[in-house]
């Protein structure tokens, strides 16, 4: 079978469970999203998504950050990789990493994460228990571009979720993460059907 040339290659960076990765792997399988995940690359040996990827019959490798003296050299390793492969947009899925400049020059306007919050409230860790600390009355999902600044890129996609009275971490995550599963695939496809160009801090239509 001839390849769909505009099938494009997506790696996919975790650190953990996976899901996010998962979500993208079902969305490829049932054609909402056109690309081909090309590696899964986690920085912990542990991460279940390496698990997932493999059963999908996807490359999955691990690239232990500690391995290398300084995140610069850990951020070259991964464009090496990634570039080996051929990927031409660069997913991160729960990678629990700052990304510095080697990775961002590398794939400028190419890297997308997921967050779950309504960002700019609550970026960084725990995004869902300040999210309950606040009192807020919704949170939600954030799809960006990835910059230099800590979930600051522009924003792809967002979606509102409900915070309810009674919700506990667990359970306002739980619900945030099955928006994220809808959210991250959509917001992919969007990148890769292109019509769009980041204007200062906003992703706009061309
Ligand atoms: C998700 O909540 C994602 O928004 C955040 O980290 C979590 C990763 O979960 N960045 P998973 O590994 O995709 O299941």
């Amino acid at each position: 079978m001839t390849p769909d040339p505009i099938n494009r290659r997506l790696g996919v960076l975790i650190s953990g469970r996976g899901s996010n990765l998962q979500a993208l792997i079902d969305a490829i399988g049932d054609g909402r999203l056109n690309a081909t995940i090309a590696v899964v690359i986690s920085n912990r040996e542990d991460a279940a998504g390496l698990e997932r990827a493999r059963a999908a019959g996807i490359e999955a490798i691990c690239l232990p950050h500690r391995a290398w003296p300084t995140r610069d050299d850990y951020d070259r390793a991964l464009v090496r990789e990634l570039r080996a492969r051929d990927v031409d947009l660069v997913c991160l899925a729960g990678f629990m990493r700052l990304v510095g400049a080697p990775l961002i020059d590398a794939f400028p306007n190419a890297i997308l994460n997921v967050h779950p919050s309504l960002l700019p409230a609550f970026p960084g860790l725990d995004a869902q228990r300040q999210a309950i600390e606040h009192g807020v009355k919704v949170s939600g999902v954030t799809v960006h571009l990835v910059t230099a600044e800590l979930d600051g890129g522009p924003i792809i996609v967002q979606r509102v979720v409900p915070v309810l009275p009674n919700d506990t971490v667990e359970s306002l995550a739980a619900r945030i993460l099955e928006e994220e599963h809808r959210a991250y695939p959509e917001a992919v496809q969007m990148i890769l059907d292109g019509g769009w160009r980041v204007d200062g801090r906003r992703l706009v239509k061309v």
